[in-house]
């Protein structure tokens, strides 16, 4: 059977009186790609942000690795393998691209020649721009970059939230090659995307995320057939 890496059970999350996320349930195994896909404002970025310790339920519990991290403060978590990529790409904007992907390894104590050449092997326009400050990048090039400091933390999972949101199709297509190198070099990932088609074909699990509840879970194949999900996010 396979090994739950992360499980989230009932948890409810509020900003002040808005109530977030109601009694959200899901899990991710070792070495699964597990997608969450939802309209605008359904909570996605809450989940991620609750499971990365950005926030904190008010009841319910995430356990990650078998250890309770329901209270755990998100600086304490990569550390521990989880990495989260956020939505809006945050890199630090005053650094040049390579100190962003340096704090990237931080934890590590040591930077290795061998995992920057291996971000810049599959983003050579970071690679050309390695001593530009961060600030003055693209969007789609922060993008990179916020992937490429995640990949230096060799995290056991990733959380990606809209990876391939701002990005050309081109890029788009590039992004998605990456989380599946990613994957296939042993890193678990958790994607939330608005590109419902690609994650679905991506993912071998998904649940969808609908007002804060899950409303709908299945495998990456089950969720691209389900009328449900064709017609909310498939385009018909
Ligand atoms: N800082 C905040 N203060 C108050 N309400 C918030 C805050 N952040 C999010 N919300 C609300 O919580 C709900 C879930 O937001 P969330 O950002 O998780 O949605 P999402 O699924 O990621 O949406 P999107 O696809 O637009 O990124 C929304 O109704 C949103 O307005
Ligand atoms: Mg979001």
């Amino acid at each position: 059977m396979a090994e739950t890496m992360l499980k989230v059970e009932g948890i409810n999350v509020y900003y002040g009186k808005i109530h977030a996320l109601k009694d959200v349930s899901f899990e991710v195994n070792t070495g699964e790609i597990v997608a969450l896909i939802g309209a605008n404002g359904a909570g996605k970025s809450t989940t991620l942000k609750t499971v990365s310790g950005m926030m904190h339920p008010k009841s319910g519990s995430i356990h990650f690795m078998g250890e309770d991290i329901t209270h755990t403060e998100s600086y304490r978590l990569l550390p521990k393998g989880l990495a989260h990529v956020p939505e809006g790409r945050r890199v630090f904007l005053q650094m040049t691209v390579q100190e962003n992907l340096e704090m990237g390894a931080y934890i590590q104590k040591k930077i290795s020649d061998e995992d920057l050449e291996n971000v810049y092997k599959h983003f050579p326009r970071l690679k050309e721009r390695r001593k530009q400050i961060a600030g003055t990048l693209s969007g789609g090039e922060q993008q990179m970059l916020a992937m490429g400091r995640a990949m230096m933390s060799h995290p056991r999972i990733v959380m990606l939230d809209e990876p391939s949101m701002g990005l050309a199709p081109i890029l788009v297509d590039q992004i998605f090659d990456i989380v599946r190198e990613l994957h296939a070099a042993g890193t678990t990932v958790l994607l939330v995307e608005q590109n419902a088609s690609k994650a679905l074909a991506l993912a071998d699990r998904a649940y969808v995320l609908e007002t804060g509840r899950i409303t709908l879970a299945g495998t990456g194949a089950e969720l691209m057939s389900s009328e449900q999900v064709k017609k909310a996010y498939l385009g018909g």
